[in-house]
């Protein structure tokens, strides 16, 4: 969908913001540029709308070399959402929205209509249409940044650190949200963020970049983190790369058993078997219970066997009914597996890495 190759970005100072930069990025898959800051990123994302153009090299949309089409029309036809939302202060945020529509000539009624219905896509009330973006918080207006984008339904979305500057807490709801629109409507998104966790949460692909506009390396999430090509990805990723791992490692082929029978600890189920509470057999106490779907993530089922009293992960199938449990120790021995594969980065029998399927972070939130 978009290809670089050999792309090179020297700008008139002397600096190589870019270099030598080839990459494809899949259509309808969410591709994340990485790094601290400086290597390159923006550089390279605004090349592929041309807001800055290549020093040589070719880039490709769509299969159109993008200095064959014309830039003004080219903007207008790729989603473009920055950090600081860019919207028009003295414009209502319905808009706002409408900004593009209507420079494509829709119509006012047909512009504002699609406006309206986009800021409930991106989680926000009609109400939110009349105000001012001054008169929104900073998750607000940054949803209102994403809504703008896509009003006019461009097939690729170019994101520059755009949940940068908003707390963390607002900064994960907007991934979620992302993650969830993403499933509607499967863009072709090019993600910039100096944020790795950010990086492995968004993207189907990674690609790390390091001082002068180097890429790195480009993976999926689980193979970057099982198999980084050198120390600087390795270091990048940060001391925390087994646990992300486990994040991403499905409990799917971890096994599990019936409940042992005769614990101090009874698995209490409701009429259709779906798990209530732990409960103790010699006394009123009781511990709550979060069963776990095969998609969840090797990293929730330990977390759920350390806070069970029984020590034991909960599992259910998709429609919330028991379907057996799994010890502490079988869920330390393949994330053992799993973490010395992260740490050695050789491949243990028996423990292949996951598909991208099961490691795609949609598909643990579809669960
Ligand atoms: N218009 C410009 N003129 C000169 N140098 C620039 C310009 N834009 C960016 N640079 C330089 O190019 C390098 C890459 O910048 P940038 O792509 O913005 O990095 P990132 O987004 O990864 O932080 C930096 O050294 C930056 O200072
Ligand atoms: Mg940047």
């Amino acid at each position: 969908m978009i290809q670089f190759e050999a792309v090179h970005k020297r700008f008139p100072n002397g600096t190589t913001a870019v270099h030598d930069l080839t990459i494809d990025m899949p259509e309808g898959g969410v591709t994340v540029f990485v790094g601290s800051s400086g290597c390159g990123k923006t550089t390279s994302l605004r090349m592929i709308n041309r807001m800055v153009d290549p020093t040589s090299g070719t880039i490709r949309v769509g299969g159109r070399d993008v200095l064959e089409q014309d830039a003004a029309e080219l903007r207008r036809s790729i989603g473009y959402v920055i950090q600081q939302s860019g919207l028009f202060p003295h414009r209502t945020v319905l808009d706002n929205i409408a900004t593009v529509p209507l420079l494509l000539g829709w119509g006012r009624k047909k512009a504002r209509a699609t406006a309206g219905e986009l800021l409930e896509r991106v989680g926000l009330s009609a109400e939110m249409g009349k105000r001012y973006p001054h008169q929104l918080s900073g998750g607000q207006q940054q949803r209102v940044g994403v809504a703008r984008a896509l009003a006019a339904d461009p097939p690729v979305l170019l994101m520059d650190e755009p949940f940068g500057a908003v707390d963390p807490v607002v900064r994960a709801q907007l991934q979620d949200e992302l993650v969830r629109l993403q499933k509607e409507l499967n863009k072709t998104i090019v993600f910039v963020t100096h944020d790795i966790d950010e990086a492995v949460r968004l993207g189907d692909r990674i690609a790390v970049f390091r001082e002068g506009g180097h890429l790195v390396q480009c993976d999926t999430p689980a193979e970057l983190l099982a198999r980084p090509v050198n120390d600087f990805v390795a270091d990048f990723l940060g001391a925390e790369r087994g646990l992300k791992l486990l994040s991403l490692t499905a409990l799917a082929d971890v096994p599990q058993g019936p409940v042992p029978q005769g614990g101090r600890w009874e698995l209490v189920l409701d009429d259709a078997r779906r798990p209530l509470r732990w409960q103790d057999r010699d006394s009123e106490a009781s511990a709550p219970v979060r069963p776990l779907r095969d998609t969840d993530s090797l990293l929730s089922a330990l977390n759920e066997s350390v806070a069970s009293p029984a020590g034991l992960a909960v599992r259910v199938d998709a429609q919330g009914v028991l379907s057996g449990v799994t010890s502490r120790d079988d869920i330390h021995e393949r994330s053992g597996a799993a973490h010395a594969r992260a740490l050695t980065g050789t491949p243990t029998p028996g423990s292949a890495v996951p598909a991208q399927e099961s490691a795609d972070p949609k598909e643990r939130d579809s669960a």
